[in-house]
């Protein structure tokens, strides 16, 4: 018997050393000494024939053959495992090099878009006053672009923005980025303070001022006694910082069905000092960003228990503010897609 179990060692060692290596051969190898229909199995089949006293001395060279085999083959199965994955890495190799061929090319000549530079300095200037940032979809529905923001259907301020509707009725491309206020109240509990910035989309014909797709980027904070100078501090702290010195502001009324009171924020022209040019429309301001307190409504709908909290919401928009800090004359410079027109702004 002792014989049988050291032949199967033997045999165990041969086949090891025949056998190619994949994971599914060494388990094969396995089934055939250690598995149930395998030759130790056998062995302690036959154990009937063994005397007494043997019983014992096979048992343990039995049990001491089977951690053997077991341990072994265990060990050659990662082995192969850890040779299949590095060769899957080699092959994934990415040839971070590629890129200079490209430039050489001119096929990688890029910059950022002026309107990401300044989405990103923007958003900068907020977290560091302690805002997150948060996204939203460009297809909205009905009810997070209007019904939500205290706009019901049939209200007269759903035409204020001209809308791309999708043929159900019930989809559309979001008109400005406040639904992502409202999705913010879905997922956050008072207090706190969000940016959500983004693409909108506007069904209107196009001028210097205006364009069907442009961005802005939505902000609102929701506390415990905001008062209107909580609003103004932020908004001048953003715009003194974007522009590298003091802007000056002032505040007009403005209607806007999510606020109340709502306002017009106007900056002093910085281009012409105030004196009037094209760009203020000889106004000497220019209307930057439209922002008031966050309307009961829209709070209560969104479950926020308004005897306790209230709050500010403003909507920037950022190719308005683009063209204010590099004195762009007509929005659809922005996106007509010429090249020497952005590249400019690749050393920014
Ligand atoms: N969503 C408004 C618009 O695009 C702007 C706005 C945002 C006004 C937040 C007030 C408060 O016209």
């Amino acid at each position: 018997m002792l014989k049988k179990i050291e032949q199967i060692k033997n045999d165990f060692y041969k086949a090891l050393e025949t056998a190619c290596g994949t994971q599914a051969d060494l388990s094969k190898l396995k089934a055939d000494f250690i598995g149930k229909k395998g030759a130790v199995a056998d062995i302690l089949k036959n154990m009937k024939e063994a005397s007494a006293e043997n019983i014992r001395e096979i048992g343990q060279h039995v049990n001491r053959l089977k951690s053997e085999i077991e341990a072994v083959i265990d060990s050659k199965i990662r082995e192969a495992e850890t040779a299949l994955i590095n060769e899957k890495l080699k092959k994934e190799r990415i040839d971070i090099s590629l890129r200079d061929s490209l430039t050489d090319r001119g096929l990688c000549d890029a910059g950022y878009h002026p309107v990401t530079l300044i989405q990103r300095e923007v958003e900068d200037v907020f977290t560091s006053m302690g805002f997150e940032i948060l996204d939203g979809p460009h297809i909205e529905d009905d009810y997070h672009n209007f019904v939500a923001l205290n706009i019901p259907e049939h209200h007269p301020a759903r035409d204020m923005q001209d809308t791309f509707w999708f043929s159900d009725l019930q989809h559309l491309l979001r008109t400005h980025t406040s639904p992502i206020q409202v999705r913010g109240m879905e997922t956050h509990r008072p207090p706190f303070k969000f940016v959500g910035p983004g693409k909108v989309f506007r069904n209107e014909a196009t001028d210097a001022s205006h364009e069907m797709v442009f961005h802005q980027i939505e902000g609102m904070m929701v506390d415990r006694n905001v008062t209107v100078s909580h609003l103004i501090y932020f908004m001048k702290t953003l715009l003194s910082e974007i522009f590298g010195r003091t802007v000056e502001v002032r505040l007009r009324p403005g209607f806007f069905p999510f606020v109340e009171p709502g306002f017009e924020l106007d900056i002093k022209c910085l281009i012409c000092g105030g004196k009037g040019c094209p760009v203020c429309k000889q106004q000497g301001w220019v209307e930057l960003l439209p922002c008031g307190m966050v309307h009961p409504n829209v709070l209560k709908c969104s479950g926020i228990d308004t005897e306790k909290y209230n709050g500010f919401a403003f909507g920037l928009g950022l190719d308005r503010l683009v063209m204010m800090r590099y004195g762009i004359d007509d929005i659809r410079h922005l996106h007509g897609g010429d090249l020497r027109f952005i590249r400019q702004f690749k050393a920014y």
